[in-house]
């Protein structure tokens, strides 16, 4: 399988890391040359990543074509580029939707939107697609998890959930900072708080079958430690916080849907 990645930067370094330390058989894969430092890394650690002069050898030379430029970008990259009918093009980029991306390609491709996170790089990722594609389930299966949203608004609720990550590293600033405040060095409060994080996470992969509602409970002695933090949390308003973080976000993606062609910023 040939495909191509048009914008190699963050994600495409990892979502073609993680392809290449599969098994999943691929004879090459080529880059736009920006940004040049991530493409040549990947060209310079392997011979199946080629460096392609423009993004229309990238559209020529592939079966399937990745879209992961940023959306500020992606009208100026797209509308000159000339894809055969039918193509398979999945596009990696935030907030814009099938239709906006198919009015700039301008001829009807076989288009599924993915968001892969970086840790796809080492197989630990979740990968969503809307709507399913069998041939991006079998290219992201084993870079982790993959789950097809069947609906544009379900896609759009991951996608809202997607933004926890730097909301999650946010928590964790704020925890290690308040250790720090009580004399614990950075590199130690760092260590700690990832350590139990980790193993949060891994119960929970593990316990796939018990709700939230639940391993919160598990992890909660009545009276506490565990039980009393979550209150004073709850009571603060972190819960209402959380909510309407997300909602604000979802309210960002249901607007993009409604802006008119040529409208998009
Ligand atoms: N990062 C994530 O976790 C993640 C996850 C899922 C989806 N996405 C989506 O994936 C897309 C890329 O995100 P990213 O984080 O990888 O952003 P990024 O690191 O900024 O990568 C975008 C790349 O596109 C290049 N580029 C800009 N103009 C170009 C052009 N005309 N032709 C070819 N390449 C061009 C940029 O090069 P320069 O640096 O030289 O400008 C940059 O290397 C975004 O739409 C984002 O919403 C990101």
């Amino acid at each position: 399988m040939r495909l191509g990645f048009i914008g190699t930067g963050v994600i495409t370094e990892a979502v073609v890391t993680g392809l290449l330390a599969s098994d999943i058989e691929i004879s090459e894969i080529c880059v736009t040359e920006r940004n040049q430092t991530i493409s040549a890394r990947l060209a310079a650690g392997s011979d199946r990543v080629q460096i392609c002069k423009s993004a229309q050898a990238v559209v020529d030379s592939s079966e399937l074509v990745f879209l992961a430029i940023r959306p500020q970008d992606a009208q100026d990259v797209l509308t000159p580029l000339l894809f055969s009918q039918g193509q398979h093009v999945c596009s990696l980029i935030a907030t814009l939707t099938h239709e906006v991306l198919q009015g700039w390609i301008n001829t009807p491709v076989r288009l599924f939107r993915a968001i892969p996170l970086p840790s796809v790089a080492r197989h630990y990722g979740v990968t969503v697609l809307f709507p399913h594609d069998p041939q991006g389930e079998a290219l992201f299966a084993p870079l982790g998890r993959v789950v097809s949203a069947g609906t544009v608004e379900e896609f759009d609720a991951f996608a809202t959930a997607s933004a926890l990550m730097g909301t999650y590293f946010g928590v964790m600033e704020t925890a290690s900072g308040w250790m720090q405040s009580k004399g614990i060095v950075q590199q130690d409060s760092q260590g700690y708080l990832s350590g139990v994080f980790l193993g949060l996470a891994q119960a929970a992969s593990e316990n796939s079958n018990t709700s939230f509602e639940t391993l919160r409970a598990d992890h909660s002695t009545p009276a506490g430690l565990n039980a009393q933090l979550y209150d004073v949390f709850s009571e603060a308003g972190g819960p209402d916080a959380l909510k309407a973080g997300l909602d604000s976000v979802m309210r960002r993606l249901a607007k993009a849907r409604m802006i008119p062609l040529g409208e998009v910023e």
